[in-house]
């Protein structure tokens, strides 16, 4: 894999890689107290692994599963060598199942579908070299995103970021982190701001930590916050990930990214969407298409695993929400950047799929 900076932290974790034949994953649910390494060698353990939120952040999720195919592939070959390319679709129909609104997910298997009726013989190191690509490619555009970023960003900026959109959300560097990254290393960021992100707390415990160890100047702050905060002119981005872009520029990203973009409009903050190509959809036409993954109801009745919410409470828990392209000024991807997205620029950038 490309090595871009050895100095920097995201070079010395990796929440996805592949050794020995295995998929190895870093917990995240364990981060920032322990960094526990877990190794899969089926993709329906994969699947599950994506589901529980050991791997989490829509690009890792998508390079996952493309080693998760490899894995698939390996199972099918051995129970049917002449037939593996059917054989697999069981195991590929519960990953692709297995989160619903990360387009990367389903990009990713369908890149390696690509290459499943070229290969003859054992699949195996055709699919890890395709597996592989998807991983180095996302690594790329990230450092592509993160220099066309950090581009738009003035000296001395402070900036909010909800989530975690870093290099444990990515094959490596980070999205909205990668864009922060780069402007950070260009002297321009005075102080980013790190919403906690409720229920799974990706802002305190993934986003806060990955700045920290780049001695990137960092404050945690409750998402309720955030509003103040741009109120009182502290705030002059917002720089979020997302989990898939509509054909019209509406973002899907984490919980809460909505609020926060509407009160960035209300307060003439910036908002800054980063998201490879592979998060652009340009077959849902907007974001009331896009599917929303509804989390279990004890997610937010519990709190440390003791109930805090009065017993026969229901609750809902969507992980998601949308951003309407209205309230965006700027996506950047690895392939462009559209300034005050919608359909006609979106296509012009992205054409047709
Ligand atoms: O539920 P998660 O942790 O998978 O949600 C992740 C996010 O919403 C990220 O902001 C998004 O995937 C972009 S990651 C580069």
């Amino acid at each position: 894999m490309t090595i871009y900076n050895s100095k920097n932290i995201t070079e010395s974790f990796a929440a996805v890689k592949w050794s020995d034949g295995k998929l190895i994953l870093l917990d995240q649910r364990k981060l920032p107290r322990d960094s526990i390494y877990l190794e899969y060698d089926s993709a329906s353990d994969v699947a599950d692994a994506i589901k529980e939120m050991i791997v989490r952040g829509a690009p890792a999720i998508g390079v996952a599963a493309a080693y998760a195919v490899v894995l698939a592939a390996r199972a099918a070959y051995k129970a049917s060598v002449d037939n593996w390319q059917t054989a697999i679709n069981a195991e590929l129909e519960i990953l692709s199942a297995s989160r619903p609104t990360a387009v990367n997910l389903n990009w990713a298997i369908a890149e390696m579908r690509k290459s499943f009726d070229s290969i003859e013989g054992d699949p195996e190191t055709a699919l890890l070299e395709v597996a592989t690509r998807i991983h180095d490619g996302d690594i790329a555009a990230n450092h592509e995103m993160g220099r066309l970023g950090a581009e738009l960003i003035s000296p001395d900026s402070q900036i909010v970021t909800h989530c975690n959109a870093g290099a444990l959300a990515t094959g490596g560097y980070g999205t909205a982190l990668g864009v922060i990254r780069t402007a950070h290393r260009n002297g321009l960021v005075k102080k980013v701001y790190s919403s906690e992100t409720r229920p799974w707390m990706q802002g305190a415990r993934l986003t806060s930590w990955e700045l920290q160890q780049d001695n990137i100047p960092v404050n945690l702050v409750i998402d309720s916050a955030v509003s103040s905060l741009m109120r009182a002119g502290d705030i002059d981005w917002l720089i979020v990930g997302s989990d898939r872009i509509a054909a019209n520029g509406d973002v899907a990203n984490k919980v809460g990214t909505y609020s926060h973009a509407v009160s960035a409009k209300y307060h003439g903050v910036k908002v800054m969407v980063v998201a490879p190509f592979s998060t652009v959809d340009m077959q849902i036409q907007s974001g009331e298409d896009i599917p929303i993954e509804y989390r279990s109801a004890e997610e937010i009745t519990d709190f440390n695993g003791v109930r805090v919410a009065p017993k026969g409470m229901e609750a809902i828990n969507p992980a998601f929400d949308i951003t309407p392209a209205n309230l965006v000024d700027v996506i950047v991807t690895e392939k462009g950047i559209v300034q005050d997205p919608d359909a006609e620029k979106m296509l012009a950038i992205f054409g047709k799929i």
